[in-house]
């Protein structure tokens, strides 16, 4: 693991708790609370000495006592009731930064414990909507930070592909073309190798099969048999189903690729299918499952629980198979194909229910192996009215529309600010894109995960304030900087702190292994996000304060250009995690 100050701090502070007989774990360092308290704090001394019945203001002096002649600290104090104040001396500060370029690297190897990241979630034969995309942003975010951290990490992308929108569509594709063979009961097999809808078909087809659905009772039901029929094996809808998980994927995989995400499996529902029956067989051999007015159930109430817990239920009484139970299937694929410690489901919260009863019935079955199933989830992106966002039209919007819209105000606004007018169009153009797609993912990952908010494009496509598109031209400024050095033939060298600014940039550098680990243990990208734009804010507070290439002392100017170097490295590799390209120059 990445050399971290907290943890570094924690331990010798901890060492001078346990020589006064103290639990160094009590120790805890923390950031300091307000800049004015200096750079860490412990405030340890106030439990240990309850525990110990002291008075925590000589405690916490005796323990400064033991911390005052370590060479690294050049200040402690104690202050209030019995907090101790550190400050690291330049010199600490400097050893640090000398090594610092390998905190930015990633952990090769996977290490750590292997965890897989259920996000995207999209469903077939149904356009990809802003519902799916704080998913895949949210959950491309997380996948990154722990493949970085050392986590051998394998993303699926869950396709929705199994549930009664698949027997709508085939009820719905009968009514119009009932000569297909996929409907003739006496054809098994030969099935046309082309399909007979597209992408574009199926999403027209869907909402009018659901619109129909809703009115027509009798289609309904028949969407309902064509469902199970599938579900049972009926080769014609197999056959038919196949064409639209082929043409839905494709499409999908577009989006995706255009919102630069990736998957490693590709699995949906219906891969868990031939899992299903022995898995309900099991479940009733064992008497872990139970008939119940006709549906197949697992009850998983717990003592603790403050409301009701409604059973899981697994099989309809009509023999048709839920959510819940390829869910609950798709556990048994997990661990017995790649044995995770940790399973993250990045849903929407709105599902919270839904993944507690699977991940109880997991447990109870005894399917869950080692891992820790966990929903990770979120809130919505609401439109100016409070509601979930909707187009001008009424309707969902689609990803593509999206990213198409964050292009374009991302090219308005680079415009406006006079930047790359004289680039190439081509060069332009993939600048657009890349800050569109900024302002996008930073707007929704720097809010916390549960929080809503409010989508506004204008302002997440602003280059000040808090957004991807600021950030990303604070990064190309390093980028610059750093390119006339070069030209300049002037190189970065060892940093010697001497100036506030200096010493507060250095801080905000050497705090990446913290905020890295404190993303991790909270699913939190904000955290990630937070630290990206103090960063910034330091660069340019020293950057405003201080010349760089135009600085006489030679070693001075290397030491600030390591710095500045230094910086666009912790920058870049904070945005890569956000899953952030920064463009080589705006
Ligand atoms: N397809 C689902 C939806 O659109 C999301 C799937 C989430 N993952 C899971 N294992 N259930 O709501």
């Amino acid at each position: 693991m990445r050399p971290s100050l907290l943890a570094d701090l924690s331990s010798i502070v901890g060492q001078a708790f346990a020589a006064e007989g103290l639990d160094p774990a009590l120790a805890r360092v923390e950031v300091a609370s307000r800049p004015e308290l200096g750079q860490f704090q412990s405030n340890g001394a106030l439990a240990a000495a309850k525990a110990a019945k002291q008075n925590p203001r000589a405690l916490a002096e005796k323990i400064a006592a033991r911390l005052k002649d370590d060479a690294r600290f050049a200040r402690i104090e104690v202050a209030g009731p019995g907090f101790i104040n550190i400050d690291y001396t330049d010199a600490a500060l400097n050893d640090a930064l000398a090594g610092a370029d390998a905190i930015f690297a990633p952990d090769a190897g996977g290490t750590r414990g292997r965890v897989m990241v259920d996000f995207g979630g999209p469903n077939v034969a149904k356009a990809m909507h802003v519902g799916h995309l704080r998913s895949s942003i949210i959950g491309d975010a997380l996948q990154r930070h722990f493949r970085f951290a050392g986590y051998d990490t394998t993303s699926d992308v869950h396709l929705g592909d199994w549930g009664k929108p698949m027997g709508m569509l085939i009820a719905e594709i009968k009514r119009r073309q009932p000569q297909l063979p996929y409907f003739d009961p006496e054809t098994t097999d030969n099935y046309p190798p082309e399909s007979p809808v597209s992408m574009d078909d199926l999403e027209v087809l869907y909402p009018e099969a659901a619109a129909r659905a809703k009115a027509d009772p009798a289609f309904d039901e028949e969407a309902r048999i064509a469902t199970a029929e599938l579900q049972q094996g009926r080769a014609g809808y197999r056959a038919l189903w196949r064409h639209f998980i082929d043409v839905s994927i494709a499409g999908i995989k577009r989006e995706f690729a255009s919102l630069g995400v990736t998957f490693d499996l590709w699995k949906g529902e219906a891969d868990v299918d031939p899992l299903i029956a022995p898995m309900l067989q099991d479940l009733k051999a064992r008497g872990i499952a139970e008939m119940s007015d006709g549906a197949l159930v697992v009850r998983i109430g717990e003592p603790a629980d403050k409301k009701e817990m409604p059973p899981l239920m697994l099989v309809k009484s009509d023999g048709g198979v839920l959510y819940e139970t390829t869910d609950v299937a798709t556990i048994i694929d997990r661990v017995r194909t790649r044995d995770p410690d940790l399973v993250l489901y990045v849903v929407d919260q709105r599902q919270h229910e839904h993944f507690e009863k699977v991940f109880r019935g997991a447990r109870k079955a005894g399917y869950a192996g080692k891992a820790v199933l966990e929903h990770v989830g979120f809130g919505t992106m609401n439109g100016a009215d409070g509601k979930p966002f909707k187009t001008r039209a009424g309707g969902v919007l689609k990803l593509f529309d999206l990213i198409a819209m964050g292009k374009q105000e991302a090219g308005a606004r680079l415009i406006e600010a006079g930047i790359g007018a004289d680039y190439p169009e081509a060069e332009r153009d993939e600048i657009a894109r890349q800050v569109g797609l900024a302002a996008i993912k930073f707007a929704d990952l720097s809010n916390y995960r549960l929080t809503n908010y409010i989508f506004d494009l204008g302002r997440f496509a602003r280059f000040e304030g808090k957004t991807g598109p600021y950030l990303q031209y604070a990064a190309v400024r390093v980028k610059s900087l750093l390119r006339r050095a070069a030209d300049e033939g002037i190189t970065p060298g060892a940093i010697a702190i001497r100036a506030a600014e200096e010493r507060d940039l250095a801080l905000a550098l050497l705090r990446f292994p913290d905020i890295l680990e404190e993303t991790l243990k909270t699913r939190a990208p904000n955290v990630m996000c937070d630290y990206a734009f103090g960063l910034a804010q330091a660069f340019s507070r020293f950057y405003t304060a201080h010349h760089i290439l135009s600085e006489a002392d030679p070693a001075l100017r290397a030491s600030r250009l390591g710095l500045a170097a230094l910086t666009l490295r912790a920058l870049e590799t904070a945005l890569g995690l956000l899953g952030i390209e920064v463009p080589a120059r705006m």
